[in-house]
């Protein structure tokens, strides 16, 4: 019997729709090439779910995510997302940045500084301040808003568990983002010492957030695995995406305890270039390759990976990549028929 799997896709907005159904082509393609089958169900989620249903995250579409082996997301401008995560525990966000050669003069960072940059942040997605007690009041000084940072001590250890057993199989060093100077009462950096003991080989490396943001920049080969809360990370990690040249290129898994996953690019619905077939669907398409990785199709992967470096080498890029000639400039769907013609070969 052939591999079966089924995906929940959820577009979403704006240049979701666009680099998820780009994405879908390129993953039946290496189906039908490596002997697997997909399934695909569609599902609502952020404003078309709230324009349908009345809520940014339907019950129908908890429960197709609930019946798939993966979700593969798009984008959303409000509402949705952080329910969806929650709602599957999905604490575990890794979003990998490697500079990639063809593309390093892309950075605004000196060539020098970027060469072999491979750094994987782990985010805890479902804690923190984004779902810390939150609101609107008044008092005496007037109208005011807050948002509670709030971890509980075995949330930071399960995440910083996850992240040494990254380390331990790439360069053994782990970076924990922390802000103890300020916020005492988040002590990562302690925590992160006790699941320490059973990682031996992993050399831990705590740094206060500021000069992370800082040393990201003037030293990015440095870091290995850079761990953070939610927060942090979601800054830190478009910095990453600065380091690779483009937003557009990143993708992410977000993983529960059991190995389920939602797999998203990590940048947003870009109206201002929805429905006009320039978004750059790499970022949907990487998240997609993680989802291969999970499911443990090496062979699509290998396909995928080569076919990826050959197309970037040659020069193609979608509009937000491209700069001049001799680059060529292609559209969304010019790039999928590269794919799939890279694939079949
Ligand atoms: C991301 C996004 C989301 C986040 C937004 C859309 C809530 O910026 O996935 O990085 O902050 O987690
Ligand atoms: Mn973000």
């Amino acid at each position: 019997m052939n591999n079966q799997y089924r995906i929940a896709a959820l577009p979403g907005e704006g240049i979701g729709l666009e680099v998820v159904e780009a994405t879908l082509v390129i993953l039946q393609k290496l189906a039908q090439k490596h002997d697997f089958q997909l399934q695909i169900d569609y599902g609502v989620i952020g404003k078309s779910a709230f324009q349908k249903y009345g809520s940014y995250f339907p019950e129908t579409t908890a429960q197709l995510c609930e019946q798939s082996d993966g979700i593969l997301f798009g984008a959303v401008s409000k509402g949705g997302l952080l329910e969806l995560r929650k709602r599957f525990d999905f604490f575990v966000n890794l979003r990998p940045v490697k500079t990639f050669p063809s593309l390093i003069d892309k950075s605004s960072l000196k060539r020098d500084y970027l060469s072999g940059v491979d750094i994987l942040f782990v985010r805890e997605l479902v804690s923190g301040i984004y779902f810390g007690a939150a609101g609107r009041g008044e008092d005496t000084q007037g109208n005011y808003g807050y948002h509670t940072m709030q971890y509980y001590d075995w949330q930071i250890k399960r995440i910083a568990k996850v992240a040494f057993a990254k380390a331990q199989k790439r360069r053994g060093l782990l970076t924990v983002a922390h802000k103890e100077n300020a916020l005492p009462y988040l002590p990562w950096t302690d925590l992160v010492a006790e699941v320490a003991q059973e990682y031996p080989d992993v050399t831990v490396e705590p740094m206060l957030v500021d000069n992370l943001a800082m040393q990201l920049v003037i030293n990015p080969q440095h870091f290995d695995v850079i761990l953070a809360g939610n927060l942090f990370g979601d800054i830190l990690s478009d910095l990453g995406g600065a380091l690779a040249g483009s937003v557009g290129l990143l993708g992410s898994a977000s993983l529960n305890e059991a190995g389920f996953g939602l797999y998203e690019p990590i940048h947003g619905t870009a109206p201002d270039i929805a429905g006009k077939n320039q978004a750059n669907p790499l970022g949907t398409l990487a998240s997609a390759m993680m989802m291969l990785e999970q499911w443990g199709e090496r062979d699509a992967i290998a396909n995928l990976q080569a076919a990826w470096n050959k197309i970037l080498t040659q020069g193609y890029r979608t509009r937000d990549l491209y700069s001049q000639e001799p680059e060529i400039l292609v559209t969304t769907q010019e790039l999928v028929e590269l794919f799939l013609e890279e694939i079949e070969n």
